[in-house]
Formats: structure tokens, C-alpha cells, sequence
């Protein structure tokens, strides 16, 4: 794992969009896993003010509510159409989202892994994590290897997530989210974190043994993953100071 620990949110989503841009330019065509939740604004609206070109890119995101239609206000369609996609010249069928909506959840689920297999596999996938280290929503104890499928979302996430909602009783308690599997299959990882909130799951991500409970963990054991971290986000890892100086001493060549 490479540790990139930047002063603010704003300069490490900088450095967040510069790496999916070098990877556009050098595969126009490349295949990006999105994430949605607060973690990935900053990172879109530096997407969006590079005006890069999308056009050939295709986009696979983690994640959907089950049961909130693509035009509700609170559904990972409407979010992405917001804060990226209508700012962007990606033509909308190389747009995947889960389909909250789906009758039969099972069928959809292996048709959207089949779509990932049928565009190549993803280039890059970005992650956020939650208070309790899932990744997706793949909450804790989900298996390492799991698909994409449906998920119940703890009380924890529910909490979390209900300051999207007008009251806590409206945050769905189903999810279709990619499978920690899924994720590990892409090519390279951007763990996004910002805020004391996410300290703890970073610090057992990061320097915590591999396990289930809490399934970023599993990142450990991916060969190219790059987290990107505010200082309060790191400010419970014990080798930040080591994390800051591979950094500060990288290759010439390795630097973005
Ligand atoms: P957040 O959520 O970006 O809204 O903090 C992250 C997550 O739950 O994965």
C-alpha cells in the first residue's frame, strides 16, 4: 500500500484526481469503478474542472439502495448524475450503476458482474470506507471473496448515512453492492479517507491484521493500492511519519 497523507482533503483529492487523469490520458479508453458518499465530491469536482475526456471511458459504481428509484433524490444514480456525470462528456450507456429497482436482485447481480468481465475488468477502482471499514457496503463479516449481491446495512451505516435522508426511518436497509471479490479483481485501488471519523478504520485497514471485520483490510493483500489521506484521517496510524517519508523520497520517475 502506498500512504499518501496531504494536509487537507482538497489536496489529497487533488492528488486523487491527477492519477485518474494520467491514467486517461494513457488509456483513454480505461474502465473506472465510482464510489459514491461525501469522500468523492472533492475528487469530482477536480474531475470535472480538468475537462478531461471521457468520452471512450467506461464507469462501473459500487453501489445502490434497493428500492429507491434512479430519480429519487437520495439513489447513487441521482448522486452521480449531480456531481459528475452531467458535467462530463461520457456518453450515458458507458454509465453502470446497480439497479436498485432490479425484480429478480439475484440475476442482476450476476448480470452486472458479467458486464464488468464484458468491458475488460476495471482499470481503477475508488473506494471511500465507512466508520466501521466496509468498503461498497460490504459491511463486516461479509466474505473476502464475495460478489456483487445484496447486503443488509448495519444500524451503524444506517446512522451514517441518514444525514442524506429527511429522517433516519427513510435509509433503506438493503444495498446491492460489488463484492469485496469484485473489487479486489481491479487493477488499481484509490482508497479515499477524510476526517477523525475515519481515523480508526484507516488505522485498522492499514496497520491491522487481514480480516473480515474490517473488510478495507483485505486491501493489504492487492498489489496496487494508493490511500489518500487527510492528516486527521492518519492521525491514528503509528508509521505515518514512515508513510511520509517513502513519499517525500520516491523516484523521480514514480512521482505523478
Ligand atoms: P462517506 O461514506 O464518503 O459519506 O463518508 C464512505 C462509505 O461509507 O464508504
Amino acid at each position: 500500500m502506498e500512504i499518501i497523507i496531504q494536509p487537507t482533503p482538497e489536496a489529497a483529492s487533488q492528488i486523487a484526481a491527477r492519477i485518474i487523469a494520467r491514467l486517461l490520458r494513457e488509456k483513454p479508453n480505461a474502465v473506472l469503478g465510482l464510489a459514491t458518499g461525501s469522500t468523492p465530491l472533492l475528487l469530482y469536482q477536480e474531475l470535472i474542472r480538468m475537462k478531461l475526456d471521457w468520452s471512450r471511458v467506461t464507469t462501473f459504481n459500487l453501489d445502490e439502495y434497493v428500492g429507491l428509484p434512479p430519480d429519487h433524490p437520495q439513489s447513487y444514480h441521482h448522486f452521480m448524475h449531480t456531481h459528475l456525470f452531467r458535467h462530463i462528456n461520457i456518453p450515458p450507456n458507458q454509465i453502470h450503476i446497480p439497479d436498485g429497482m432490479a425484480k429478480d436482485i439475484p440475476a442482476f447481480c450476476k448480470h452486472y458482474e458479467d458486464q464488468i468481465a464484458a468491458a475488460g475488468g476495471i482499470d481503477l477502482q475508488v473506494l471511500g470506507i465507512g466508520t466501521d471499514g466496509h468498503i461498497g457496503f460490504n459491511e463486516p463479516s461479509s466474505s473476502l471473496a464475495s460478489r456483487t449481491r445484496i447486503k443488509t446495512l448495519t444500524d451503524q451505516t444506517r446512522r451514517d448515512n441518514a444525514r442524506f435522508f429527511r429522517s433516519l426511518d427513510e435509509v433503506p436497509y438493503h444495498v446491492i453492492t460489488m463484492g469485496i471479490g469484485t473489487i479486489m479483481e481491479a487493477r488499481q485501488i484509490l482508497l479515499l479517507a477524510f476526517g477523525k471519523h475515519k481515523a480508526r478504520a484507516i488505522a485498522e485497514a492499514v496497520e491491522g491484521p487481514i480480516t473480515a471485520m474490517n473488510p478495507a483490510s483485505v486491501l493489504q493483500l492487492h498489489p496496487v493500492v494508493k490511500v489518500c489521506l487527510d492528516e486527521a484521517a492518519a492521525s491514528e496510524l503509528k508509521r505515518a511519519d514512515y508513510y511520509r517519508w517513502v513519499y517525500d523520497h520516491k523516484p523521480a520517475w514514480q512521482r505523478g
